[in-house]
């Protein structure tokens, strides 16, 4: 029993490796994400992780491509009522578009969409009893113009998201926005 329960989890685990991978945006080249972000949205399996206060809610401000070809992601969250600016470091995969990062566990981070305009970005965090799926819809300038929003749609019921789960950033740190 213990055999054939493991070969279920492994068989679980590749699965999960392997469509991570299928939605990395094909073709995918680390410059096209460098440069100043705005986020739009946040949805996730676990609405209380993108409120204000959560631990996924943050909002993107810059990526900077390092030498070693790992990123560094800048953001906003709120911490004691105030807007704070801190970074992190997606270690690269070797996955093109797929990035590794140890917050409250190990998370994946996926780019599912590169555009001029617009980016979305998959993050999930294994636990041994669950996975937290969290999507971000980010754009180049303060007003999306509609943009990327059927994606973005897409995207979150493939991850098992509803509408219901989504928010809109702006309504949470809106002074965030204008910080830098
Ligand atoms: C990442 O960027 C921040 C500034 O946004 C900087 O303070 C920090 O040193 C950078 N970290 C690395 C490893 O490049
Ligand atoms: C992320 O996963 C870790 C275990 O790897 C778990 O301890 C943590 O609670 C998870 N974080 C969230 C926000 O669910």
């Amino acid at each position: 029993i213990s055999t054939s329960h493991g070969r279920g989890m492994k068989s679980l685990l590749l699965l999960s490796i392997g469509l991570g991978r299928a939605w990395a945006q094909p073709g995918f080249h680390p410059e096209q994400v460098e440069g100043p972000w705005t986020t739009f949205k946040l949805g996730s399996t676990d609405q209380s992780v993108i409120e204000e206060g959560g631990a996924y809610c943050c909002f993107m401000t810059g990526i900077t491509l390092l030498e070693n070809g790992n990123l560094n992601i800048t953001y906003f969250h709120r911490k004691d009522e105030k807007c704070v600016k801190d970074f992190y470091i997606a270690e690269k995969t070797d996955t093109p578009g797929r990035y590794t990062f140890e917050y409250q566990g190990k998370n994946y981070l996926t780019f599912v969409v590169v555009t001029n305009d617009i980016t979305i970005i998959d993050l999930d965090n294994h636990s041994d009893s669950s996975i937290l799926m969290v999507v971000e819809l980010h754009g180049r300038t303060l007003s999306l113009g509609g943009l990327g929003l059927e994606p973005y749609r897409k995207h979150t019921s493939r991850r098992g998201i509803s509408q219901g789960n989504v928010v809109d950033l702006s309504l949470y740190c809106p002074a965030c926005a204008t910080l830098e």
